[in-house]
């Protein structure tokens, strides 16, 4: 039994679909989750930047807040920075490249699969390379979606501008007609009904936040790391950015379980 918090993070609001799947899987884990708000997009930056900020949140969510267990509930930090916090911290590190995945593989009927992500996320070949250690012989279709990261930031989720951009970048994937489309950035599910509505009904649409949070869970099964049950959970949310928005935003996207938000300020931007 390990009753220490999860920690985990994201460049904003995107970390919180898989915030979302943990709580409903694992009711009594206490979860801190850092939002770095004032640094997002992590998308269109360099990976080696990227990874120095995934370096210094883990860190501080181990330091500061002694947690069992990081998840990097962000795509573009998982593809630049998860082997080196593997590497780096004493805790185990689930990142949601392999969990979305497994997911898209578990579902797709004719084995094409449309992946959208970040430019970092698309560029850093993640999915190519998780598709040739699964040995799966899936097609896949990646492209990058980017901007749709921004209008989740400012809460614009279902807007005629988002629609049309969707319009535009989807028209790839649509295109490949692939059956199965894996939102490959964790700020997409909050971007569901727009991407729905562009791809049309027959195409299925998979998250990775289900397939991360049933790793975590098998995780802690596996390492004895699970918190005594039954008990009260507690929920911190922290976020690098505004903490008024943040929570205004948060609680929209998220529900009201997201009752306050604490500010976290790093040294370096
Ligand atoms: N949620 C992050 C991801 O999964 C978004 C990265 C960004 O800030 O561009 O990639």
């Amino acid at each position: 039994m390990d009753d220490r918090p999860i920690g985990i993070f994201d460049s904003g609001f995107g970390g919180l679909s898989i915030v979302r799947a943990l709580i409903d899987l694992l009711p009594s884990e206490d979860i801190v989750y850092v939002g770095d708000t004032a640094r997002y997009p992590y998308g269109p930056r360099p990976l080696e930047q990227v990874r120095l900020f995934s370096q210094q949140i883990a860190k501080w969510l181990v330091t500061e807040h002694d947690v069992k267990m990081v998840v990097v509930a962000c795509n573009t930090a998982s593809a630049a920075s998860l082997d080196l916090l593997r590497f780096d911290l004493d805790v185990p590190v689930i990142g949601v490249i392999e969990p979305g995945l497994r997911a898209a593989l578990a579902v797709t009927r004719r084995g094409r699969v449309g992946v959208i992500g970040t430019v970092g996320t698309i560029s850093s070949g993640a999915y190519q390379r998780a598709v040739r250690k699964y040995r799966s012989s899936v097609e896949l279709v990646c492209a990058a979606t980017p901007g749709f990261v921004e209008f989740v930031e400012r809460g614009e989720t279902d807007s005629d501008q988002v629609h049309v951009l969707a319009e535009r970048l989807l028209s790839p994937v649509r295109q490949a007609r692939v059956d199965t489309l894996l939102l490959g950035c964790t700020h997409y599910p909050f971007l569901a009904r727009t991407i729905r509505d562009v791809m049309g009904t027959d195409v299925v649409l998979v998250s990775s936040a289900e397939e991360t949070a049933f790793e975590v869970s098998a995780l802690l099964d596996h390492a004895g790391l699970n918190k005594r049950y039954p008990s009260k959970a507690e929920h911190l949310f922290y976020s690098s950015g505004e903490t008024e928005w943040f929570l205004e935003v948060g609680r929209r996207l998220f529900g009201p379980e997201l009752e306050s938000v604490e500010s976290v300020v790093w040294d370096q931007e």
